[in-house]
């Protein structure tokens, strides 16, 4: 495999995370965003790019509450599938998550084997606060979601089990 490298995105990097996640969302992997969304989203986006500088993964991590962020539209070409490039960029989701301080990671995702191994765990989509659901508003399936809901707790390096939101705010 190529050398891998994983970088904060710029906005020479939007065409090719608007074509790879709008790639993955006719497959049904997420959703279609569109460059205008990317560009309010780039602050937590991460690129991995190949030798040539040319991407080949993204991500994004962003803040929806004070003690809550969400992974969103990780996506790696299918050229460059199960050689580490997802983890390189969820290292550095994390990364990001654990600088922020967040307390609680998320994500929706129908890759469940993949976040398993990343250290997530399924949880139930009703402990979040509908407020928090900002991206699934834009969602046609909306409440007949059928992604798994799965969360981290990066300060602990592992899991947490179903410990509750309004738990980990008392653990403050
Ligand atoms: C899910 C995705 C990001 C994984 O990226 P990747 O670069 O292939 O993953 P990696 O090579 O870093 O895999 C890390 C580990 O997870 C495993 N893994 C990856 N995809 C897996 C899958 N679909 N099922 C089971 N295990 C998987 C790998 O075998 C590897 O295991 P190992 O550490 O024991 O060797 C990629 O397949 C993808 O872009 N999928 C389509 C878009 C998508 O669904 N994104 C998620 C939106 S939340």
């Amino acid at each position: 495999m190529d050398e891998i490298t994983v970088r904060r995105a710029r906005v020479d990097d939007v065409d090719a995370i608007f074509s790879l996640t709008n790639m993955m969302a006719k497959n049904g992997y997420m959703l279609p965003r569109s460059k205008y969304k990317i560009i309010t989203m780039l602050m937590g986006f991460y690129v991995a790019e190949d030798s040539e500088k040319a991407i080949v993964g993204c991500g994004a991590f962003t803040p929806l509450w004070t003690d809550m962020g969400e992974i969103m539209a990780l996506a790696v070409k299918e050229e460059y599938s199960r050689v580490g490039v997802g983890k390189k960029i969820i290292d550095a989701l994390i990364a990001e998550g654990i600088r922020l301080n967040m307390k609680e990671i998320i994500t929706l995702t129908y890759q469940v084997e993949f976040f398993k191994k990343m250290g997530f765990v399924i949880t139930g989509k009703d402990r979040f606060p509908r407020k928090l659901w900002r991206e699934c508003l834009e969602c046609p399936k909306l409440e007949e979601c059928d992604e798994t809901a799965m969360h981290y707790f990066p300060k602990e390096g592992k899991h947490n089990g179903f410990r509750t939101i309004q738990q980990s705010r008392q653990d403050g």
